[in-house]
């Protein structure tokens, strides 16, 4: 498919209805994706990014429908990664002179993936490209969310291209904000944000601030991924300078592995517990080894709590759980309690190497966990509901 976004500009990407994993196993993409490319016909014509590389060819062929290959002025790779940049070896088989516009960053980035010496211009933040009464003024983006990503905003038709910046991972037909089920759109956006832009918050935030003040107007934000926002564009950039915020929702996640249910018990009691401490707070469980980790990590985002429990094995902890942990300290959440809990048959060490992980990975532990011997009783359960009622308590 091809569509117009305006007169002018026309969407020459690849929806991408199959893929259901991101950078290796790590996001799930439940809707899919969109790899976003964006043709700009003024006096001089550019190519914004490409497609992923298994879709390079068809690419090359519907682009060619859209254009003559030799009347590409310029190409814009706004970011080096290879979902936007994975069709820029073919198409310039075809086009081998023409000029590459990217960051410094990216110059070294597309080396890197495809060791060929294209054209580069290299860009910085204030750049700008004259396509003849209108222009593209360039705004490097550093770490968002990679060293080489920059967005381009398009003067006369006021269009931000912010590549993965206010992207989703939802394909559709529709392709605009407004033609599409609201709850699926802000469902990806926020796993979208949770799961890739976490660790950039301070960085979104500024970068936000950076570009509104320059008090250019935004009729339309085309992602490089999703779906285009041109009605109320502003409200995806609202929705980040709240992201960005240390975000929390009245929300406290339980995250357990069990062996023979004893942990899961104990989840259970303390979901109890919270819910007596405050009947307004949202309790959600997932077994870490059963859930989906995308899914998983983006309830953490919107709790202000977290706990995280696990049996003892061989003195530490299960496989699905350091997994899920490790993930969390790799996204930096920020201003987020937290406690630890488990069952133990023995020696008991998994509370102990919880509270270790989430320590570092930033999050304020609240008490000293809970351990419960074997399967618990009724006085563990009790324990449980009061250890989940105190922490209810201490987060509310
Ligand atoms: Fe969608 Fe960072 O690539």
């Amino acid at each position: 498919m091809v569509f117009k976004v305006k007169e002018n500009i026309t969407w020459v990407g690849k929806a991408d209805w199959e893929v259901r994993k991101f950078h290796g196993e790590e996001f799930s993409t439940h809707h899919g994706s969109t790899y976003n490319a964006y043709l700009v016909q003024a006096e001089k014509t550019v190519l914004i990014d490409s497609v992923w590389r298994p879709f390079a060819k068809e690419f090359v062929a519907n682009l060619a429908k859209v254009v003559d290959l030799r009347k590409i002025d310029y190409i814009v790779a706004n970011h080096a990664e290879p979902d936007h940049s994975g069709a820029l070896p073919e198409l310039l088989q075809h086009i081998p002179d023409t000029p590459v516009y990217c960051t410094a960053n990216g110059v070294k980035s597309l080396k890197g993936h495809y060791h060929a010496d294209w054209n580069f211009q290299v860009v910085k933040t204030g750049d700008k490209l004259s396509l003849g009464s209108k222009e593209l003024v360039f705004v490097e983006a550093p770490m968002l969310h990679w060293p080489d990503s920059m967005f381009c905003y398009l003067t006369g038709d006021n269009i931000l291209f912010s590549n993965d910046a206010f992207g989703q991972h939802y394909a559709s037909e529709l392709m605009f904000n407004d033609l599409v089920d609201q709850a699926e759109l802000y469902e990806e956006a926020t796993q979208y944000y949770a799961n890739i832009l976490t660790p950039f918050s301070k960085l979104v935030d500024k970068k936000i601030k950076e570009v509104l003040a320059l008090n250019l107007p935004v009729d339309m934000i085309c992602p490089s991924h999703g779906v285009i926002w041109r009605q109320d564009p502003a409200q995806i950039i609202r929705r980040y300078l709240e992201w960005a915020n240390d975000y929390k929702e009245n929300q406290i996640t339980i995250i357990y592995d069990s062996m023979w249910n004893g942990t899961r018990r104990m989840a259970e009691g303390i979901a109890e517990g919270i819910r007596q401490a405050d009947k307004d707070v949202a309790v959600k469980l997932f077994n870490s080894a059963r859930s989906d980790q995308t899914i998983t990590i983006t309830e953490v985002f919107k709790s202000k709590g977290i706990l995280v429990g696990c049996p003892t094995i061989n003195r530490g902890i299960l496989t699905s759980v350091a997994g899920i942990l490790n993930e969390i300290k790799g996204l930096s959440f920020k201003g987020k309690k937290a406690a630890a809990f488990g069952a133990y048959g023995w020696s008991g060490e998994s509370v102990k190497v919880i509270q270790d992980k989430l320590a570092e990975a930033g999050f304020e532990i609240v008490n000293d966990g809970l351990k419960e011997l074997w399967n618990p009783n009724e006085q563990a359960w009790e324990n449980c509901v009061a250890f989940g009622r105190r922490f209810g308590e201490t987060v509310k």
